[in-house]
């Protein structure tokens, strides 16, 4: 089931008393990690509320092709395009003779016209209708054409009175089944938690102390964890860079802030990255209105430490698998190995920020990432591929650790 974190599944519930099933359907892919949208055609509507599957989706439910409103927030092409894979759950007789014949009469038909994402059927009806020909025409003709999983149907005792082949697979299982049309990814079903860019330390209203970081480094990370699977929390300093897809983004300014955020819910993360450049030392106190110039040459500033908010998460008790970057200018493998032992991490990646062309605000870097037994120097190339890089290193140390912890499998 861990092969849902992150996926986009549209859920089209066609008319049938098995619609009903379809409430506990969506509840068990939010569960497993999915975000959920759900498109019901009229019939559908007359055997369970939208208000049921909206409450349970936690998005809007959409109803019909034609909506003024839909068109202008995610209208059907949009939505068509969002889906990564499309489940019909019940699907009627009626309703896969309309696919079959290619019809766009209604929103969910329309849907699985314009969409690229697989489609999954799931068949619900009376014995007689499954085993009907052209039913089975239909369902042989759409296999032959598109790229279609038929999920069931399972036999036994029918709402009618019937007994027999045509009732809607168990919600479980067509969630299992959704579940396995994706493949596993490194972090699949995991939560990883990245800091990045730079943290600011008021000295009054309008100043503040800070550091070059763009946040580049991290929400790269950010991207590829997502791409390996993992469900991500991204807290990140003010940068002015687009949140990845997919990415919660929590938004942050102080080190104090950081570090509230990153403790927020720690017990659910699996692994933390630290990438953000947190200021160490802020201001004693913020003066509260704009600091005049004075007559003297020379003004002091009286500066106390912030948190440290890598070894904090290093030291807890929930901790996760923890990473820290080491951002140095000189002996850059020596200070990062020290660090990596004060702070109690499981690896940290050693970044030299004196060479040009990489580091702090720039579209490249070149990092080493050392462990207690590793030393593996992954050259210079773009932020994104590095991260790529870098996450996939990074898991499989994770994996190692969890593995022979006996904390997962
Ligand atoms: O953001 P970019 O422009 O893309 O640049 C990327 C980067 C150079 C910022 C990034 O690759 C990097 O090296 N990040 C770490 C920067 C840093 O502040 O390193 P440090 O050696 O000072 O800190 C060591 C570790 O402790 C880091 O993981 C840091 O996030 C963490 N730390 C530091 C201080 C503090 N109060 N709390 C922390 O968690």
């Amino acid at each position: 089931m861990h092969r849902l974190t992150n996926r986009r599944i549209l859920l089209g519930i066609t008319g049938g008393i098995a619609a009903y099933k379809s409430a506990e359907l969506t509840r068990q892919l939010k569960t497993a990690g999915a975000d959920v949208r759900v498109v019901m055609t009229p019939a559908a509507t007359e055997f369970i509320t939208p208000l049921t599957l909206q409450a349970l989706s936690g998005n809007p439910v959409h109803l019909q092709l034609l909506d003024s409103d839909a068109e202008a927030g995610m209208g059907h092409i949009e939505l068509a395009k969002w889906a990564d894979l499309i489940l019909i759950a019940p699907a009627s007789a009626d309703f896969i003779a309309r696919l079959a014949a290619g019809m766009g009469d209604d929103l969910l038909t329309t849907l699985c016209l314009a969409s690229d994402a697989p489609i999954c059927l799931a068949p619900a009806m009376n014995q007689a209708m499954w085993r009907d020909a052209r039913t089975q025409q239909n369902l042989a003709s759409l296999k032959q054409s598109i790229d279609i999983r038929v999920f069931g149907p399972g036999s036994g005792a029918q709402a009618c009175g019937d007994t027999g082949m045509g009732r809607m697979l168990e919600p479980a299982e067509l969630a299992l089944l959704c579940a396995e049309q994706f493949e596993t990814l490194a972090l699949s079903g995991r939560t990883v938690f990245i800091t990045a860019g730079p943290t600011r330390e008021a000295l009054d209203p309008v100043r503040y102390i800070s550091n070059h970081s763009s946040g580049k480094m991290g929400y790269a990370l950010a991207a590829a964890a997502r791409d390996a699977g993992a469900r991500v929390r991204l807290i990140s300093g003010p940068v002015s860079l687009p949140v990845p897809e997919r990415v919660e983004c929590v938004h942050v300014e102080s080190a104090e802030q950081m570090l509230a955020a990153a403790l927020d819910g720690l017990e659910t993360c699996d692994l933390f990255i630290a990438a953000a450049a947190v200021v160490d030392y802020r201001p004693v106190a913020v003066a509260e209105h704009k600091i005049k110039k004075g007559a003297d040459e020379i003004m002091e500033l009286r500066l106390t430490k912030t948190p440290d908010i890598v070894a904090t998460v290093a030291s807890s008790p929930q901790r996760p698998f923890t990473v820290g970057f080491a951002a140095e200018t000189r002996d850059v493998l020596a200070y990062a190995r020290d660090k990596l032992a004060r702070k109690k991490l499981d690896l940290i990646v050693a970044n030299d920020v004196s060479a040009a062309g990489i580091g702090f605000n720039s579209d490249d870097n070149a990092v080493t990432l050392i462990g207690a037994d590793v030393s593996d120097t992954l050259p210079k190339t773009s932020k994104q591929q590095l991260a790529r890089q870098l996450i996939n290193r990074i898991a499989e140390h994770f994996h190692e650790q969890t593995d022979t912890s006996g904390q997962d499998s």
